[in-house]
């Protein structure tokens, strides 16, 4: 499947299970104090999680940009030095808001990925949240439990409030989670060391795609944990991570969603991605960012000297400087790469189309 597909089947997929499917947000966040970007799915459902909005439909679905370069959820430093991480990427997500809860949540996620994507059971593991002393919770055996209907034991492992209790930021709703894990290693190295020795481990091949977060507090600014009025649940599927699972590949960049950015790239440079290191970070660098400041240029944000200006600036200054270290680009360089890049993902996100000249003009410019 090519990754347009792939996001089409889980619109599908959710929608044949009763969810209203939803536009993306915008990645640039106007309207909230806590937070400059979109860094998760449920941001957008803020209000109705805390129960201030009208929470019908009570079941929907999208594909959310997002960007993950300030604040709690930080990932700018491992970009283009690992495969898997990026500054801005697409998150698979589905929702209920007082509807079905944990239950209904593991048995979709699990039918989803195996049933319908074909994904081998025996390269799944999930994680449970084992409680926290210090915020007086005990471990989720309810989850625990749901998920012991489709995995072995030993496939179910726990994992700390670091990993399994998952926060927007210093305030704001949380609860605990279950992420579920892909081992995509070879089966030498999966005789060798049992996959659920890597979860969580930092191990390139063993890595997480979704997680599914039962909602159940808000944070409030005393550090205190308050009971939402109703359950819900929140689940994020890295998207680029399912597309390279599903392409067989290794690394997210060298899926459908990246290559063809990567060999322009290579046409405009004169170089070859896969022979050094630091021609293939600076690659994979300018790739990523690239995504991330023209979506937040079609979004409304442009570089500036402050705040998610100057974040902005920074991620296209560090491609820039990528650029003329490893690939000797003296002139503007990444605004040549858009035609291939809107090719692409104009399709599923028209405001990359709509803003195409002043995503150009912008990136020329600065
Ligand atoms: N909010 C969770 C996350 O961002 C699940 O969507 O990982």
């Amino acid at each position: 499947m090519t990754a347009n597909e792939i996001r089409d089947s889980f619109k599908n997929y959710f929608e044949s299970k009763g969810h209203a499917i939803v536009p993306s947000a915008p990645m640039v966040i106007k309207d909230d104090p806590t937070l400059m970007f979109t860094n998760a799915g449920m941001n957008q459902w803020k209000d109705i999680i805390l129960g201030t909005r009208d929470p019908e439909p009570r079941r929907r679905a999208d594909s959310q940009k997002c960007l993950r370069v300030s604040g709690k959820h930080n990932d700018l430093e491992e970009v283009g030095h690992d495969t898997y991480h990026h500054t801005m990427f697409e998150m698979l997500g589905n929702w209920s808001f007082g509807d079905y809860f944990k239950e209904g949540a593991i048995d979709m996620a699990w039918e989803y990925l195996v049933d319908v994507l074909k994904l081998d059971p025996k390269d799944l593991y999930v994680t449970v949240f084992e409680g926290s002393e210090e915020e007086n919770l005990v471990r989720d055996d309810e989850a625990a439990g749901y998920w012991a209907k489709h995995v072995p034991a030993d496939h179910i492992i726990n994992g700390n409030k670091h990993d399994n209790f998952w926060e927007m930021g210093d305030t704001g709703p949380c609860g605990p989670c279950s992420e579920i894990h892909l081992d995509s290693r070879t089966p030498e190295e999966k005789a060798k060391v049992p996959g659920r020795e890597l979860v969580n481990k930092d191990d390139p091949q063993v890595i997480e795609i979704w997680n599914i977060v039962f909602m159940q507090f808000n944070r409030k600014a005393d550090g205190s944990l308050e009971p939402l009025s109703m359950n819900v649940i929140d689940t994020g599927m890295g998207f680029e991570r399912l597309v390279r699972a599903l392409q067989g590949k290794h690394s997210n960049y060298d899926t459908d969603i990246f290559q063809p950015i990567i060999k322009e790239i290579s046409r405009l440079s004169g170089k070859e991605y896969g022979k050094t290191e630091d021609v293939d970070v600076a690659m994979r660098v300018i790739a990523d960012h690239l995504r991330a400041v023209s979506f937040s240029i079609a979004d409304g944000q442009l570089p500036s000297n402050a705040k998610a200006g100057y974040v902005i600036r920074r991620i296209l200054r560090r491609a820039v400087r990528y650029a003329y270290t490893f690939l000797n680009q003296k002139e503007a360089f990444m605004y040549k790469l858009l035609p291939v890049f809107i090719g692409e993902m104009g399709g599923a996100y028209p405001e990359l189309v709509a803003q195409r000249e002043l995503i150009g003009r912008v990136m020329k410019e600065e």
